[in-house]
């Protein structure tokens, strides 16, 4: 079955990053000159998705603002003469058919795929989280749709983490089934102590799930940090029928914290036709004085 529809959980406070986020979302984070949360609607698109729905929070309306049409400043750039900056933001509200819908209370990532029961429907669909850059030859999110059509079971995207900080993450329990796939058969959301660490691969920001989370979803009871944890669900389907784990190529960037921020900056900054050279320069000269 062609996926679709993806589901972008952008309502998360961002606590981490405070007090930046005390009135910006993360997810509008520029990374040079985009704001974060585009990169990911870009690489939805870029793997066929057409419809995507993004989860915010009564403090987020700038997110839906950013992918609507701005008459203004549109006519503005076309009186003056900006077309290349008149196309760049044409593009922005063409991208693909996007709506919104509301998280009223933060309970988690869990809670927050649940709010697309109705979006989604009966069929598969990708899960983007809205604060992690994936900066990839094929778009991260292809990679796991492309691991959907070959297994037919949810995919998680997954990379090694190290050690000191498996405790962050989520543990899964895997089996190599061939180059960069496995098999994955239970997983640990933040574990505390050695015996709960399944190994050091996680979930990183991306998965393809099947609707039957949803069921789950509804009947999951909040677990790590009280807020209801969409692990805890796929660990269900995990274990009953199996996932599939896809160790993605491609860099990633958690923009929910300050060095993954301050990480995206520096290399994308350091492959963008207009920063490259500039950036290179100052980053050797720095580099002497440190
Ligand atoms: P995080 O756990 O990184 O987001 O969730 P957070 O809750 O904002 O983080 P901190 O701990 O307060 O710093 C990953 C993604 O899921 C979304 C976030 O917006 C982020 O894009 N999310 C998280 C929701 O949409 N709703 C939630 O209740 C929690």
């Amino acid at each position: 079955m062609k996926i679709t529809k993806a589901v972008i959980p952008a309502a998360g406070l961002g606590t981490r990053v405070l007090p930046a986020t005390k009135t910006m979302p993360k997810e509008m984070f520029p990374i040079v000159d985009k704001p974060t949360i585009q990169y990911i609607v870009e690489e939805a698109v870029a793997a066929g998705i057409t419809d995507i729905l993004i989860i915010t929070n009564r403090g987020k309306g700038i997110i839906e603002d950013h992918f609507d049409k701005s008459p203004e400043l549109e006519s503005l750039l076309e009186k003056s003469g900006k077309t290349e900056f008149l196309e760049q933001v044409r593009a922005i509200s063409d991208l693909a058919n996007i709506t919104f819908i509301r998280q009223k209370e933060m309970k988690g990532l869990g809670h927050a795929v649940l709010k697309a029961k109705s979006f989604v429907g009966n069929e598969p669909f990708a899960v983007l989280y809205g604060d992690g850059v994936i900066v990839s030859k094929t778009p991260a999110i292809k990679q796991l749709i492309d691991c959907y059509g070959e297994y037919g079971e949810g995919v998680v995207g997954v990379k090694k983490v190290a050690a000191k900080d498996i405790h962050k993450y989520g543990s899964l329990k895997v089996e190599n089934l061939h180059d960069n796939v496995f098999k994955c058969t239970d997983m640990k959301e933040k574990p505390q102590t050695p015996e709960e660490v399944l190994s050091l691969y996680s979930i990183l920001d991306r998965c393809v799930l099947p609707a039957e989370i949803f069921e789950i979803l509804e009947r999951t009871v909040p677990g790590s940090g009280g807020e209801i944890q969409l692990t805890d669900a796929m660990r269900e389907i995990a274990i009953s029928k199996g996932m599939t784990a896809v160790e993605f190529e491609g860099k990633r960037y958690d923009i929910g914290n300050k060095f993954g921020i301050l990480q995206a900056q520096i290399e994308v900054g350091l492959n963008h036709p207009e920063t490259a050279s500039l950036l290179k320069d100052y980053i050797k000269n720095l580099a002497n004085s440190l």
